[in-house]
């Protein structure tokens, strides 16, 4: 069996003093796309900011390629191997994209690896990152966490704010970084784009898991992943924010004064 190149055991991760997470046990493999979902407030950033050092872990495990990092530096998590997409990050818009890429460079990091997978970027080197596009900077922002070499991505609701077209875009970048043996941990609002990006994977209600196992276990199953969200019965309506999504099918990401029963399949 493939180790994992991420592990956590029994993680609990606290948001000032608070404890969000509980008993998250999960892992993602290298050369795979683990997918997170859940509805807004479930926990998700809380639980990357835990595996990055942004937020307290309280109780359990983390491994990376078998090597426990709970209790290291985030700088030293993303020299481990590490790498971070954190939500709603932006690029340093006064520098170009080389620059931008450059501060982030570290280990054995290439800037022809990002260059390579978005031409988009490889055409506006020496252009200020600013002038970009929300999408092209939004490669920019990936690109930064290529530099670093990792083992593991962390990618967190990359597509905010962005339009359909350029979310499959990126989706497609997302398989590439698992083909190239990475091991891409993904949070999207758009739960069918990932699901059809993704191999695994697990969702979070109130900062515990409720569901671990394939996409393709989920995919196209709105029912189903309304009930994950938010739990309770399966509804007959859909709620107010079940619009349809890029990719076809719903977004169950609502707000959190949604049905909250949770019974636990
Ligand atoms: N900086 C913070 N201080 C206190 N509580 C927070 C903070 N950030 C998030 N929380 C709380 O932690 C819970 C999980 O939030 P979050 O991890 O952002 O969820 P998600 O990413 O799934 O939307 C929510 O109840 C939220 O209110
Ligand atoms: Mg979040």
């Amino acid at each position: 069996m493939t180790v994992p190149a991420l592990a956590l055991e029994g993680v609990g991760v606290d948001r000032a003093e608070v404890p969000v997470i509980h008993d998250v046990t999960l892992d993602a493999a290298p050369g795979a796309v683990t997918v997170i979902l859940g509805a807004n407030g479930a926990g998700k950033t809380t639980l990357m900011d835990g595996i990055a050092g942004l937020a307290k872990v309280r109780s359990g495990t983390i491994r990376l390629d078998g090597t426990p990092i709970e209790k290291l530096a985030t700088f030293r998590r993303a020299r481990a191997g590490l790498g971070y997409v954190e939500q709603a990050r932006t690029t340093f818009r006064t520098l170009t994209v080389e620059q931008n890429l450059l501060v982030s460079q570290s280990g054995d990091g290439d800037l022809g690896t990002v260059y390579k997978l978005f031409p988009e970027l490889d055409k506006r080197r020496n252009l200020q990152a600013g002038y970009l596009s929300g999408g092209e900077q939004q490669m920019v922002v990936l690109g930064r966490a290529l530099v670093t070499a990792p083992k593991v991505v962390l990618i967190d609701e990359m597509s905010l704010g962005l339009a359909p077209l350029v979310v499959r875009r990126l989706m497609t970048t997302v398989g590439e970084l698992a083909s190239m043996g990475i091991a891409v941990v993904l949070i999207e609002q758009f739960a069918n784009l990932a699901l059809a990006a993704g191999d695994h994977a697990h969702v979070l209600r109130k900062g515990g898991v409720v569901f671990s196992g394939p996409c393709s276990e989920l995919r196209g199953d709105d029912e189903r992943l309304h009930r994950l969200y938010f739990g309770g019965p399966p509804l007959t309506t859909p709620g107010p924010s079940t619009g349809p999504v890029p990719g076809g099918g719903a977004t169950p990401d609502a707000p959190r004064n949604g049905p909250q029963e949770s019974e636990r399949p």
